[in-house]
């Protein structure tokens, strides 16, 4: 009772203005204090149980990149017996040739069999990935005729509907075939398609968009088989902008029948590069270029003369090698606009650049600063230059944070320039933090993947000492005898064939 009345008497008494204030206060105290104790004790365990889920997915991924890196190791066993050996702390200088776009040019051989007729593709690079869309092709009845940097394809036949195994499973861009060969033959059948191992790389957008042009999407031993008596034109979003589920669909609405319109479309620049060539063999294609592509299907496609756009992303690569080992470094054949936020990103590095119609000139950097970047559709910081831009910072004074926001194993390569000398911390599988400025050492490494193999040739080239970089199969799948062209700059550089 005692205790009720002294209460009573509290709360009377703290209808005074004082004991109203202070009871206020105390109470305010009492409560933001549980408050905040709460609070710390929920962020601690949110925090705790965050890493730990962050933890588990970043090893996920890291299981699966091992598997996948393993994987495609033994897919090129013969190739990959070579490898290159680098002595580093070269300066380069002169001049270097952009070659005709490997992406471009993928998609272009696809492209090629909606047409009975000759098509000609001329700045062709001769690279490991072209050359296994052309066997592809070949084997599936297409006349090809190969010259030093030109291809022919005649498909006035195909004779075939399955797409062969073991190099389907070598390429990515296998699925790209799918279209064109379901729209003449009525059926496609392949084996989930390979490439690098950057990623998961489904292609579910693949198949609802086939499905969308009427098509009946079966999975069988392994393979995934299409069929459709017609293709008929379709209305496609792609929840992900995605570039060759944006190309595939462009060329398989070709010679569907009616209007396709595709949304939320990928605008790299190779796709209004083969829109318009598609246009003047007779398709009737608007929009390439824009998030919005339209597409009046066509009975038939002519034959014609084809020039490939130069490789955006080796002339990327190109201009960091000049910023990290120039001299002074001159990029030939290249569009600088195709480029643009690269080079934009590079200036804001100290970088100097000079910048002419079709030609890139770039000056070794003597102090680079820091930059962050995330990687984006174009033309937004394209994740193929992420790698070589990674390998940059950590040559810069200071501390960036690079972020992958397309693939979940793009950064998993910094373990080799980590094991060159590099301080790169993964945050997450998207992100992670570069220090520099670091001195890096010549190392023996392997090639992941194909971008990250050219940063590793770019790394051995600045390295103290000698670098051998195994698994060079990766990076001949994109570019053409690199070593050769890197020799002309100065660089010391040799290919050794086991
Ligand atoms: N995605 C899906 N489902 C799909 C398709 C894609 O979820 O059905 C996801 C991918 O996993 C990825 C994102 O969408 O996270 C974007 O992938 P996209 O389809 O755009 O990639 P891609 O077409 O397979 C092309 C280039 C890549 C380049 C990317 C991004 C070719 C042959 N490949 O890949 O090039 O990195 O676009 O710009 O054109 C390279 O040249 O080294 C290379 C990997």
């Amino acid at each position: 009772m005692g205790d009720l009345n002294t209460k009573k008497v509290f709360y009377q008494k703290s209808k005074c203005p004082f004991f109203l204030s202070f009871g206020a206060v105390w109470q305010t105290i009492r409560l933001s204090f549980f408050k905040k104790l709460g609070r710390i004790l929920f962020t601690l365990l949110n925090n705790f149980a965050r890493r730990n889920y962050c933890l588990a997915v970043f090893n996920r991924v890291k299981v699966d990149y091992i598997i996948n890196f393993r994987y495609n190791s033994n897919a090129c066993n013969s190739i990959f017996m070579s490898y290159f050996e680098i002595i580093g702390g070269k300066k380069l200088n002169g001049e270097i040739e952009v070659k005709g776009a490997k992406n471009a040019a993928l998609k272009a051989v696809a492209a090629a069999l909606l047409s009975r007729e000759k098509w000609t593709i001329t700045n062709f690079p001769f690279i490991e990935d072209t050359k296994r869309i052309l066997e592809l092709i070949e084997d599936l009845g297409v006349r090809v005729k190969r010259f030093s940097n030109k291809v022919e394809i005649q498909a006035d036949q195909i004779k075939k509907s399955q797409l062969d195994d073991e190099l389907a499973k070598k390429l990515r861009a296998s699925i790209i075939l799918a279209g064109p060969v379901l729209a003449r033959k009525g059926e496609v059948r392949m084996h989930h398609p390979g490439g690098c191992v950057i990623g998961k790389r489904p292609i579910d957008m693949f198949l609802d968009g086939f499905q969308k042009f009427g098509a009946v999407v079966k999975w069988e031993n392994d393979h995934f088989r299409m069929s459709a008596k017609k293709l008929k034109g379709a209305k496609i979003f792609f929840p992900r902008i995605t570039v060759t589920g944006t190309e595939t669909m462009m060329i398989t609405a070709v010679l569907a029948e009616g209007e396709t319109v595709l949304s939320n479309a990928a605008m790299e620049p190779e796709i209004p590069a083969l829109a318009e060539f598609l246009n003047k063999c007779g398709a009737k294609i608007s929009g390439a270029g824009t998030p919005t592509i339209k597409i009046r299907g066509v009975k038939s496609i002519k034959g014609g003369k084809l020039e490939l756009i130069p490789d955006r992303i080796e002339a990327g690569t190109f201009a960091i090698l000049g910023a990290l080992a120039g001299g002074k470094v001159r990029i030939k054949n290249c569009v600088p606009d195709h480029v643009r936020a690269l080079l934009t990103y590079l200036e804001k590095a100290g970088v100097k650049i000079e910048e002419k119609k079709n030609e890139l000139i770039v000056w070794g950097a003597k102090k680079l600063k820091p930059v962050n970047i995330a990687t984006h559709e174009y033309p937004g910081f394209a994740t193929d230059i992420q790698p070589p831009f990674t390998l940059l910072m950590t040559q810069a004074k200071g501390s960036s944070l690079i972020h992958d926001s397309i693939f979940e194993s793009r950064l998993m390569f910094t373990d080799a320039l980590n094991l060159m000398g590099a301080h790169i911390a993964m945050n997450d599988p998207h992100r992670a933090t570069v220090n520099g400025p670091t001195k890096l050492t010549g190392r023996k490494i392997a090639s992941p993947d194909l971008r990250a193999g050219i940063t590793l040739v770019l790394a051995g080239l600045i390295a103290n000492g000698k670098t051998k970089i195994e698994n060079i199969y990766q990076i001949d799948r994109g570019y053409e005898k690199i070593e050769e062209r890197l020799q002309k700059l100065g660089a010391d550089i040799r290919r050794v064939k086991k």
